[in-house]
């Protein structure tokens, strides 16, 4: 029985299969007027005439592709985009009528941008690094500290950076100096100061004054599965140990036997001698560190990347949307809904789910500043 439905199946799936290689049989063309009649009555009042989001947050459709505009539709009326009202509205629509309301959006001249005068094209990289030059006198020139007992945040992990801050913030981590500054600050200011520190390079550190690093290899491995290989982390969430402040890390984990709260850590502490501490301090901070790779340090260099797809349409396997010239606020919410898997594409989540809050808007300013694409 089974085998009998798997070859019913397997023979539907290869019918299928030769069907789409076929030139797809002449669909009935899209007719413009119905599709401007539909649009008149169900759509304006959202996307307008023009094919212009009526309001900041809905996007434009004007001049959008038209493979990627049906595709979107046929996402919302099966549920793997969550829109209720367009899953509504077009639940009842039959073939044709969304192929001509999508036609007569698709065919429409883009709409005029913002003038980009009132968009502020920012950086966060370099917001971050104005931002940190009240720490160097602390942590050091671009994050590398030379101070016993102050960590290096240079290609320190951006997430932990900001996690960090707020745990002192919380009073899980006690260190007066840090537990009043940046206070107040808004998350989205503390993710530019990660991203700045994330890109720095660590400097390679002498022999330490406490311990011994060929001691304190075997000490740690069981640390590297959260740590990375020589304490280069590669986690968002899991600070980097290699090249750190030798003092410091003395500290630190010291710090989990008494005050600072981290459930997993002071599991993993808990059974180490002093003398064990500062041999497994003395390894790592020997260790190479280098940059966090996931920041690149302009918008520029960032949106080249995602022109490769995004500027073409010459893959038929895959869908792409244009994005020159469409609304901010649309941009800003559908990349955060693929960063945090919201919004399903695996494509799309790989490539934002490094991406803090900062980084997202100014992509978003970015592409809603440049000129729509001609057809
Ligand atoms: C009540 C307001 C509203 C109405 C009416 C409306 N839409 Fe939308 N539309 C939106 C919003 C908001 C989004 C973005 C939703 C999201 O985040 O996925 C959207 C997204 C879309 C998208 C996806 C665009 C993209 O770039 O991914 C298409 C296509 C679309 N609408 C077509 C239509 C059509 C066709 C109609 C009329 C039949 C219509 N919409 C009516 C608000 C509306
Ligand atoms: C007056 C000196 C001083 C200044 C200025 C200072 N810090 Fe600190 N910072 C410290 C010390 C000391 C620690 C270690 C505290 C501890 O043991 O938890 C620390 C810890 C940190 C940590 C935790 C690092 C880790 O690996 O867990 C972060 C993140 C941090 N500081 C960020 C900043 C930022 C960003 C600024 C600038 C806005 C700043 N600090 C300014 C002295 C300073
Ligand atoms: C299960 C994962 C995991 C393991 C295993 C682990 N750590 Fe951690 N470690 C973390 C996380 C997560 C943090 C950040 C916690 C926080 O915010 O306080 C951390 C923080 C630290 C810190 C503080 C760093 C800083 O910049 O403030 C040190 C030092 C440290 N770990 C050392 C070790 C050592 C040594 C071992 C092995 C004996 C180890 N860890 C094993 C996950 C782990
Ligand atoms: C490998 C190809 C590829 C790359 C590179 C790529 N994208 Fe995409 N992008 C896609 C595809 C395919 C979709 C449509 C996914 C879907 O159906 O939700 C998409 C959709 C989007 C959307 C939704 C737009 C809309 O109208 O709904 C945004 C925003 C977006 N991408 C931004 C970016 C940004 C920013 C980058 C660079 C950091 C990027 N993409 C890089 C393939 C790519």
């Amino acid at each position: 029985m089974k085998t009998l439905i798997l070859s019913i199946l397997l023979s539907l799936s290869l019918i299928g299969c030769t069907e789409k290689k076929a030139e797809p049989k002449a669909a009935p063309a899209a007719d413009l007027s119905l599709g401007k009649s539909i649009a008149e009555r169900t759509c304006k009042g959202c996307h307008g005439l023009e094919g212009g989001g009526a309001a900041p947050g809905i996007p434009h459709l004007a001049g959008q592709r038209e493979r990627y505009l049906l595709a979107s539709i046929a996402e919302y009326k099966d549920g793997k985009r969550t829109h209720a009202a367009l899953k509504d509205m077009t639940a009842n629509m039959s073939d044709p009528e969304v192929r001509s309301v999508v036609a007569y959006y698709a065919g429409l001249p883009p709409v005029a941008n913002v003038a980009a005068a009132n968009i502020q094209l920012s950086s966060p990289y370099q917001e971050g690094k104005a931002l940190a030059v009240p720490c160097a006198k602390c942590h050091g020139e671009d994050g590398n500290s030379k101070t016993p007992g102050t960590p290096t945040l240079a290609g320190q992990q951006a997430h932990y950076l900001v996690t960090a801050i707020e745990e002192y913030h919380q009073g899980d981590r006690k260190a007066a100096i840090m537990g009043s500054m940046l206070r107040g600050s808004k998350k989205l200011d503390l993710e530019k100061l990660g991203l700045y520190y994330a890109a720095q390079t660590p400097a390679q550190r002498a022999a330490p004054p406490v311990g011994d690093p060929v001691a304190g290899e075997p000490a740690t491995a069981m640390c590297g599965g959260c740590h990375g290989a020589h304490g280069v982390s590669t986690d968002g969430a899991t600070p980097s140990l290699a090249g750190q402040d030798a003092l410091y890390l003395v500290n630190s984990m010291k710090a989990y036997k008494k005050s600072r709260q981290n459930w997993g850590m002071q599991r993993y502490i808990a059974g180490l001698s002093d003398k064990d501490i500062e041999n497994i301090a003395a390894f790592y901070s020997v260790q190479k560190s280098a940059p966090s790779d996931v920041v690149p340090s302009t918008v520029k260099e960032l949106v080249d990347k995602c022109n490769r797809c995004h500027d073409a349409d010459s893959n038929p396997a895959m869908v792409v949307p244009k994005m020159n010239g469409q609304d901010r606020d649309y941009l800003v919410m559908s990349l955060r809904a693929y960063r945090d898997g919201k919004r399903q594409s695996s494509m799309m989540h790989n490539m934002s789910f490094a991406y803090s809050n900062a980084m997202i808007e100014s992509i978003a300013s970015w592409y809603s500043s440049q000129p729509a694409d001609k057809h």
